[in-house]
């Protein structure tokens, strides 16, 4: 009798220490970008026009029990999906809340800011939000508070593991090239410019340790409610121009990344393809169960409700699981699902050269 009991219970401990060792704490995710993974930066600025602190954003944010975070969205963004499919148990903090500091730095930092752009400039009739160059200025910033608090070497090991996630550009397009802010240019002097500055910040991240990159596409700027209500549309049901300008951007971010996997040595720069993800939604809407991808969900003017900004005063859908996006900007939780779990586990025309599961 008392030898399976052995038996059992080495085998019980064998088991705890492989289920320990894969429960090892999961990598940070150092999340960058502007309102689609903000996560409450700009709850902070004061002078900010884009701010997600109100009803009925984050409706059906659990973690908060449906309360307002600062999100853009009903529900998580993709950045939270990305860190609840490698393991974290809390979503990453934004900086500029006071409790972002010591021990809560160690599952990642999200510096994301609605209205931000790769440009300074980029936001610009918002008046506050975090750039690209501010936001890894604070990085730089929680990288010296990482030293301190862990020593150089562990918080250099941390660093190197953690994801880093970037999903900007698009104001640099929607909130800059195509409005009046905008200096007279050609597109493709625009788009030389835009990949000048990030070649820049993406080897600023690199020299404060980043080796996991993971930079999302613009997704498509024409499809959303806010162009659909208002410019000619195309015939897939999107405005031309602002998608023509994303597409011939992420053709030179994808050659802009391949340059940099070759130059710098350990380093990984994945290309999430968030537009041809998104596009695929929007497509083929019903075989993945939304009834409409071209009306927002809470927001009110034109023909998709794409005019005036979700809040307290708009209509707001019955099903929010049915629609593709959320308000005139950004899409739901439930569209976010299926491009973040696509990123995380997907083949090589979602993210290339591998996904983030292969990543870690
Ligand atoms: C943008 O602003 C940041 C900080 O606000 C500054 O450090 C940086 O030099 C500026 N970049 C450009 C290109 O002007
Ligand atoms: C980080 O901050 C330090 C100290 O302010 C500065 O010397 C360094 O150049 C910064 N690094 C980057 C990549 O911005």
């Amino acid at each position: 009798m008392s030898l399976p009991l052995v038996l059992m219970l080495s085998l019980f401990s064998t088991m705890m220490t492989l289920g320990g060792a894969a429960r090892d704490r999961p990598p940070a995710i150092f999340v960058f970008g502007d309102s689609h993974v903000d996560s409450g930066n700009n709850n902070y600025l004061l002078a900010s026009l884009s701010k997600a602190d109100h009803f009925p954003n984050g409706i059906d944010f659990k973690a908060s029990g449906g309360m307002p975070t600062g999100r853009f969205t009903n529900g998580r963004t993709i950045a939270d999906i990305i860190g609840e499919e490698i393991g974290q148990l809390n979503y990453a903090p934004p900086f500029l809340d006071q409790y972002t500091t010591g021990a809560a730095l160690l599952n990642g930092v999200n510096y994301a800011s609605g209205a931000g752009g790769i440009l300074n400039k980029t936001g610009a009739l918002y008046v506050s939000r975090l750039g690209m160059d501010l936001q890894i200025d604070y990085f730089n910033s929680t990288r010296q508070q990482l030293d301190e608090f862990l020593g150089k070497i562990k918080a250099g090991e941390l660093v190197q593991k953690a994801i880093f996630s970037i999903t900007i550009g698009a104001n640099d397009f929607l909130n800059n090239y195509l409005t009046f802010i905008s200096d007279f240019e050609a597109p493709d002097a625009y788009i030389n410019r835009l990949m000048i500055a990030l070649k820049d910040q993406l080897t600023r991240l690199y020299h404060l340790d980043a080796r996991k990159i993971v930079m999302g596409s613009i997704v498509p700027i024409g499809c959303i409610p806010y162009q659909t209500s208002l410019a000619p549309l195309d015939e897939t049901g999107c405005a031309a121009l602002p998608n023509q300008l994303a597409i011939k951007y992420n053709g030179k971010l994808r050659d802009l990344l391949t340059e940099l996997n070759q130059i710098f040595p350990g380093s990984n720069f994945l290309y999430a393809n968030l537009y041809d993800l998104l596009m695929d939604v929007i497509t083929n809407h019903q075989s993945y169960g939304f009834e409409t991808a071209s009306d927002a969900c809470c927001g009110n003017g034109g023909v998709h409700g794409g005019i005036i900004a979700c809040g307290p005063a708009s209509s707001l859908c019955g099903d929010r699981s049915k629609y593709v996006y959320w308000d005139p900007y950004h899409p739901t939780e439930a569209a976010n699902l299926i491009v973040a779990k696509k990123l995380v586990h997907g083949d090589a025309k979602d993210i290339s050269p591998i996904n983030i599961q292969q990543l870690i």
